[in-house]
């Protein structure tokens, strides 16, 4: 069987906030084609491992290896731009802007190896908002959505900006059990 690639891996990563220590030593990998789960309850730090993953916040100690390369000290948008990409649990779209235009700016400046026209961005936001289930509200200003609305346009532009790993940071929390299986079916 041939071995399976290491797309993603944490080496031993500390994150310290003033007089807290958020992560301790994590160490994981991510297979090609994996799907993996991080589990923890509210202040475990997963989302502080997003950003030390995203280049959100600065690492404390250890390493990220994408691709076999280590993107420690790369800023957010390098790593994004590398195909790495994160959604934000407190969700962060441009709140003026519709629903297909914060769809499309992920279009525009995602992954560096193709870049897309305004045209392209917005058939390409067209498709997308489609498949994440926000057709009918496309023409939405984002501020105007409800919660479960906004949570698929976090997932909507992450999918935008032609990811190779997504780091999805709970985006079914503070969605009710309808709401979480239509998501569900939806993908
Ligand atoms: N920017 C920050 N400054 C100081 N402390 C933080 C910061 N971000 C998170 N923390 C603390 O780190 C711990 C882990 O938080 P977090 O990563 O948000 O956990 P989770 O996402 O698992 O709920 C918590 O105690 C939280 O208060
Ligand atoms: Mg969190």
């Amino acid at each position: 069987m041939a071995e399976r690639k290491v797309v993603l891996e944490g080496k031993e990563l500390t994150k310290d906030f003033k007089g807290l220590r958020a992560n301790e030593n994590v160490s994981f990998k991510l297979f090609e084609g994996e799907i993996l789960g991080l589990i923890g309850p509210n202040g475990a730090g997963k989302t502080t491992l997003v950003n030390m993953l995203s280049g959100t916040l600065s690492i404390t100690s250890g390493d990220v290896i994408y691709n076999d390369r280590s993107i420690k000290g790369l800023k957010p948008y390098q790593i994004g731009r590398l195909g790495l990409i994160r959604t934000y649990q407190i969700v962060k779209p441009f709140p003026g802007m519709s629903v297909l235009e914060n769809i499309s700016v992920g279009a525009m400046f995602g992954s560096k190896d193709k870049v897309y026209s305004s045209k392209e961005s917005k058939e390409k936001a067209e498709e997308i908002a489609d498949f994440v289930g926000l057709s009918d509200l496309k023409n939405q200003r984002a501020d105007q959505l409800n919660i479960a609305a906004k949570k698929r346009l976090e997932i909507a532009k992450a999918l935008a900006a032609r990811p190779n790993v997504v780091l999805f940071d709970e985006v079914m929390a503070g969605l009710n059990h309808k709401e979480i299986d239509s998501a569900v079916q939806a993908y």
